[in-house]
């Protein structure tokens, strides 16, 4: 693999980061830290949006300038990332200077072209969804479905981009290329709504919308911020239509671009038509996941139930995101949608990182200490079918991040982690102990210290402290590429002394948790 190009979709700032905006960022990182595991070459990006009417209006609710505003708030997203060990490649603000230059000459580049033509325009706007809805989207009562408001009749006179006139070629493409959208079930939705696609307005009058970036040549105009977003995953870097960086050049197109499944269509059906317009190769992969719910209800600021990243951290009194990495990346299979509450929380992450996978290593090694004094003899070290299975789970793992299905990865670490315990269950060390079958135990526990280098290896996307605390303890190398895991960590000589040996994942308590919180 030579190179490998991830984005997230980028975040409104209109308010603080919630546990939705944090499951796709997890899950993008954590496909981008398996495939820094596969290239040396890789690049992940995310990043906020910072225009458009939603903007403007809450910053003037809040009497604050919109930069000011934006400048405050994009904050608190850095903020969570670092919080959540979200070691981005960039991320990337459209407010930037350099964005904004790339997206003006993009817009000049297309209307060059004669993709874009002015037109005055009667429609319903959703500030929420940062878009023009036709009469039949909305529901009964004239509402956005979304948002639950009435959108705002704008008459306009407007530039118009011909998104016709890509209609069949977008359609060629999705047909021809099944996994284009992941997952597959959303591409016939997206050819559905190709077949009713008009012109779209892909500007706004400045005496409506004054907050976004002016349209070259015609300071009547701001250019709309789907335009204005979309582009940001090849303004980052360094594209713009007269000069193509060597960024540019060496990442793009991406292999996968992360995004909800409530905006879709614009990252399936304008975005490919920009690129199109503009003459670039399309993403690989569109990766649509699904919605996270709280308690199995939306989260929504009117029902007060909207919960941020920084809240579950400090409710479980958690000094490493591992944990809520973990669950995020995992809560549902790929597209699906997931849910959070605190109870599955606790009870899902006590179980697999601190009940089977710590405290297996932790039993291992204090085994290893009992009766070998944390010396690793020759006549332990000799292959166990075991690693057979071993191989075939990273091959597991990787087959499923080739189609990013993350939480199906993670299963299979888990399965691996429980086939081990079995295996040590079953073939109870510390019964050959008392036997005095030396060779055999320390052989069982030799097996079970590779078998954990290699899960170490696997788990290390999702939980990169937990991993490298286990690394730590195996002196078994955390930056080892996948493709060179085998099954010679573990050597001759004193491994560990019992002072070295640490748990890996402490276990939520749920009652000092919520004490916690209810203060
Ligand atoms: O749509 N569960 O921004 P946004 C899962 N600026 N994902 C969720 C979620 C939830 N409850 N709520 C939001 C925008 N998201 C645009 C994107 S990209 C060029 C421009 C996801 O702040 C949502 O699906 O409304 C989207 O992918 C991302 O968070 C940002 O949403
Ligand atoms: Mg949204």
């Amino acid at each position: 693999m030579e190179k490998f190009y991830t984005t997230t979709a980028i975040d409104y700032v209109n308010g603080a980061p919630h546990i939705g905006h944090a499951y796709e960022k997890i899950l993008t990182n954590v496909i981008f830290r398996h495939f820094k595991q596969r290239t040396d070459n890789a690049y992940m990006l995310t990043g906020v949006d910072e225009h458009g009417i939603k903007i403007q209006k809450t910053s003037k609710e809040m009497g604050i300038e919109p930069k000011a505003f934006c400048d405050m708030n994009a904050q608190k997203f850095k903020e969570a990332w670092e919080l959540l060990d979200i070691n981005y490649t960039k991320m990337i603000r459209t407010t930037d200077d350099y964005h904004k230059k790339s997206v003006q000459l993009i817009f000049k580049k297309l209307m060059e072209k004669g993709d874009i033509y002015k037109n005055s325009y009667k429609g319903l706007y959703c500030a929420g969804c940062e878009a023009f809805l036709a009469e039949k989207d909305l529901d009964e009562d004239g509402f956005c479905p979304v948002h639950k408001k009435k959108p705002e009749v704008v008459s306009e006179e407007n530039y118009f981009f011909k998104l016709t006139k890509y209609k069949d070629a977008i359609i060629n493409h999705i047909k021809q290329n099944p996994n284009f959208i992941i997952p597959s079930f959303r591409a016939k939705e997206v050819l559905n709504q190709l077949e009713n696609i008009e012109d779209i307005s892909v500007s706004r009058a400045k005496s409506n919308v004054s907050w976004g970036i002016d349209v070259l040549d015609d300071p009547t105009q701001v250019i709309y911020v789907w335009i204005d977003a979309l582009s940001n995953y090849i303004t980052a870097l360094g594209y713009a239509p007269d000069k193509e960086s060597e960024e540019f050049k060496k990442y793009w197109p991406a292999d996968v671009q992360v995004i909800g499944k409530d905006i879709l269509k614009f990252h399936s059906i304008y975005w490919p038509a920009i690129l199109m317009a503009l003459d670039l190769p399309l993403p690989k992969h569109i990766l649509a996941h699904g919605w996270i719910t709280i308690d199995e209800t939306k989260m929504s600021k009117s029902l007060g139930n909207v919960v941020s990243p920084k809240s579950v951290m400090e409710s479980f009194n958690l000094n490493e995101p591992d944990a809520f990495r973990y669950y995020m990346a995992t809560a549902a299979p790929v597209g699906k949608d997931g849910n959070y509450s605190d109870d599955d929380f606790k009870e899902k992450v006590n179980a697999i990182l601190a009940n089977s996978m710590g405290n297996l290593l932790n039993r291992t090694l204090s085994m290893l200490v009992k009766y070998f004094d944390g010396n690793i003899k020759q006549e332990f070290i000799k292959h166990n079918s075991l690693f057979d299975g071993a191989k075939q789970t990273i091959e597991k793992v990787k087959h499923h991040f080739d189609y990013y299905e993350v939480a199906e990865a993670g299963q299979e670490i888990a399965n691996l982690i429980d086939k081990t315990n079995k295996y040590v269950t079953d073939s109870a060390p510390w019964t050959l102990a008392k036997e005095e079958k030396m060779d055999e135990t320390g052989h069982i526990l030799y097996t079970v210290l590779e078998i954990m280098c290699v899960a170490s290896s696997l788990i290390y996307p999702y939980c990169p402290n937990i991993a490298s605390k286990m690394a730590h303890q195996l002196k078994y190398d955390i930056t080892k590429k996948i493709d060179d895991i085998d099954f010679n960590n573990i050597k001759e000589g004193k491994l560990i002394s019992k002072e070295e040996i640490e748990p890996v994942f402490l276990r939520l308590d749920s009652e000092l948790a919520k004490d916690k919180k209810n203060k």
